[in-house]
């Protein structure tokens, strides 16, 4: 299915340079209720949309939990005093995430509290996907791990920009410019890595390793390719794009990043699990 070339041509888009007021965007701009005006609550969702909207949010929630206790051991062990401040950053705004997706989670009643309580005794191994099951043995993990998965991370995020449920349409112009941060310093860490050598921190060998570490793994967090869940997702304007075309896009993105750095990517079927 392709989206409607409508959100570029949104009244969002349109500057206060331009003569334009920022107005915001009130009815649902693609899938099969496109027009309609924006769900404000679950209670006015069609069938079968509060289930995978619960299920998105508790996949949201759970990444963002889950880097905190990944990131945590880092906070006093990054090698210079900038890297432990933007590490304590990152944490805080993983933190805001969590929240922000656990509030959505709320405006589902006890089922919602129900899965929050779940979300905040998951620990390493519990989580949902294999990234966010992995430590950061080293601080090129650290560097691949934002570079690559958070960038995946904003895939997701961007997906749901002016999605068809408000709450969480307007979610997401902050988290994405937070996350923009965090993948600015997972390039800037391994560029580091790469060019300084020892001089920074580690070497080009680890920071290489680490690609092959993380690049797998940030790949199949865009799901299968004939998912049906996606599918639904793009119907009910929720996600703009299907799982394969956000992946292929984002591979394009990260080869010409991994390259400008001097690493390599491995090709696209090494080492994966969701295909
Ligand atoms: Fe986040
Ligand atoms: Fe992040």
């Amino acid at each position: 299915m392709t989206v409607p070339g409508a959100v570029q041509g949104s009244p969002v888009a349109k500057s206060l340079k331009d003569g334009g007021t920022i107005e915001p965007v009130r009815e649902i701009l693609w899938g099969t209720s496109q027009g309609v005006r924006k769900y404000e609550t679950p209670e006015e969702f069609p069938p079968d949309m509060r289930k995978l909207v619960v299920k998105l949010m508790v996949v949201q929630a759970d990444t963002e939990f889950a880097s905190i206790q990944q990131h945590r051991p880092w906070l006093d062990k990054a090698p210079t005093l900038e890297d432990r401040w933007i590490e304590s950053r990152i944490i805080a705004d993983e933190s805001r995430h969590g929240l922000q997706a656990c509030r959505i989670l709320r405006e589902f009643g006890e089922e919602g509290q129900r899965l929050i309580d779940d979300l905040l005794v998951r620990r390493e191994g519990d989580h949902k996907l294999d990234a966010f099951n992995m430590p950061f043995d080293r601080w090129s993990d650290v560097g691949a791990f934002t570079c690559f998965v958070d960038r995946v991370g904003v895939y997701q995020l961007r997906a749901f920009q002016e999605c068809s449920f408000g709450p969480l349409a307007r979610a997401m112009p902050l988290m994405l410019s937070e996350e923009q941060l965090h993948l600015n310093f997972g390039a800037s860490v391994l560029r580091r890595m790469v060019q300084d050598g020892p001089k920074y921190y580690g070497s080009k060998k680890e920071a290489q390793e680490s690609v092959l570490k993380w690049y797998p793994r940030a790949l199949d967090m865009f799901g299968h390719s004939n998912s049906e869940t996606s599918r639904r997702a793009i119907e009910f304007g929720l996600k703009r794009w299907t799982n394969e075309e956000a992946r292929h896009r984002y591979i394009e993105e990260t080869r010409a990043i991994v390259s400008s750095i001097g690493l390599e990517l491995p090709p696209e079927e090494f080492d994966r699990r969701v295909l």
